[in-house]
């Protein structure tokens, strides 16, 4: 395979320098955790290799969440690795996935690295970013995908797919016998209604999910899927066994740890969200440069700027004159007229509202200069 490096990747901000960064609005987690606000206890962790499935304490936590058997759970090196495994082990370049465009770019490149056929299936401002349930019926039957890939919580828009969709999309896997992955890795910062998880709902399915974004603990690199069907996870487990045979004790033990705090650490994050989503809500009511649809869950939405303008002079102003960093529409394979939120990362909300404020500063100042 020959790999390229992805625009979302290349201009990070952890790549970027956060030093650098006065306004960071460009992340798509909860604030970032120390290691010692968790109430951790690690003095006692052997730091032998670990179950290759990984941690049964961790796996069964999870599994009894999500209503599965702890065997149908595999812990991975973030929600990223699994993405790649699910990827690499079900397609090769003879075959067609539809992803649910735009993505969170891995779910795109992956497959293009792979060199099979990607199909996109677009989610746009004008439907308010929701999955055309008839467009999918209609891809599939003349696409025939080996593999379809969603996104719920959606990165970048924050649309979720109802229960009623996804029991549409357990149909048609099953009917056309291809796979789907669904990409939950914002699944415990829904704000409306969450329906069971997509893996419970047929063999044919693969959730993945992460430590990273709801709990603000990237750095562990902890993410996992479920699978229930048993020969598609031992392929899954033999990818994982190929890249790193097991995950870091150290991390799986974090995880675990914060998971079994859930009940009083996801509250007080789910709370804060929603009062940083206020501060967003209210400031887009205000900005007539801006298309938007509210987000149903996660900590990003997408906003489009209907103004003809230079969107590079835009970025480029607003990160040198403002400090201020936002993710462009192209980190997502969409236009630069297009750009990302992420309004939960920095713990202030005065900054919140100034980083906001400058987005809008730079649009009226683009504006004037159009006019
Ligand atoms: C939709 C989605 N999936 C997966 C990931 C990767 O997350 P992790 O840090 O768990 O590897 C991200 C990160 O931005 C994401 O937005």
């Amino acid at each position: 395979m020959q790999y390229h490096r992805m625009a979302i990747e290349r201009e990070a901000p952890e790549q970027l320098g956060y030093n650098r960064i006065k306004y960071n609005l460009s992340e798509s987690s909860y604030t970032d955790q120390l290691l010692d606000t968790t109430n951790l206890n690690l003095h006692k962790l052997v730091l032998c290799y670990g179950d290759h499935l990984g941690n049964p304490q961790l796996r069964q936590l999870l599994a009894t969440d999500y209503g599965v058997d702890a065997n149908d759970v595999l812990i991975t090196a973030g929600a990223a690795s699994a993405l790649f495994m699910v990827a690499t082990a079900l397609l090769t370049p003879k075959d067609t996935i539809l992803v649910m465009t735009p993505n969170y770019a891995t779910n795109i490149e992956t497959p293009r690295t792979i060199g099979c056929k990607v199909v996109n299936l677009p989610v746009k401002i004008e439907d308010n970013f929701r999955l055309n349930i008839d467009l999918l019926r209609y891809f599939v039957e003349i696409h025939r995908p080996k593999l379809i890939s969603l996104t719920t919580p959606h990165n970048p828009t924050g649309s979720m797919l109802s229960a009623g969709d996804l029991y549409v999309v357990a149909q048609l896997a099953e009917k056309y016998k291809c796979y789907v992955l669904v990409d939950e890795t914002y699944r415990d910062l829904a704000l409306i209604t969450l329906p069971a998880l997509a893996a419970t709902l047929s063999n044919r399915i693969i959730s993945v999910s992460s430590m990273s974004k709801t709990y603000g603990l990237p750095g562990i690199r902890i993410g996992w899927l479920v699978c229930k069907e048993k020969s598609v996870m031992e392929q899954l487990l033999a990818a994982k066994e190929q890249m790193f045979i097991c995950n870091s004790v150290v991390d799986e033990e974090i995880a675990l740890q914060v998971l079994q705090q859930k009940n009083n650490l996801l509250p007080n994050i789910i709370a804060d969200v929603k009062t940083k989503l206020g501060i967003v809500t209210n400031w887009l009511k205000t900005q007539p440069l801006l298309d938007y649809v509210l987000p149903d869950g996660g900590v990003v939405c997408f906003p489009r700027i209907n103004l003809s303008i230079n969107t590079k002079y835009f970025y480029k102003q607003l990160f040198a004159k403002y400090g201020t960093y936002v993710g462009r529409g192209g980190w997502f394979d969409m236009p630069d007229n297009y750009f990302r939120i992420g309004y939960a990362w920095m713990p202030n909300n005065t900054d919140l509202q100034q980083g906001l404020n400058n987005i809008s500063q730079v649009l009226e100042e683009m504006a004037n200069d159009k006019g």
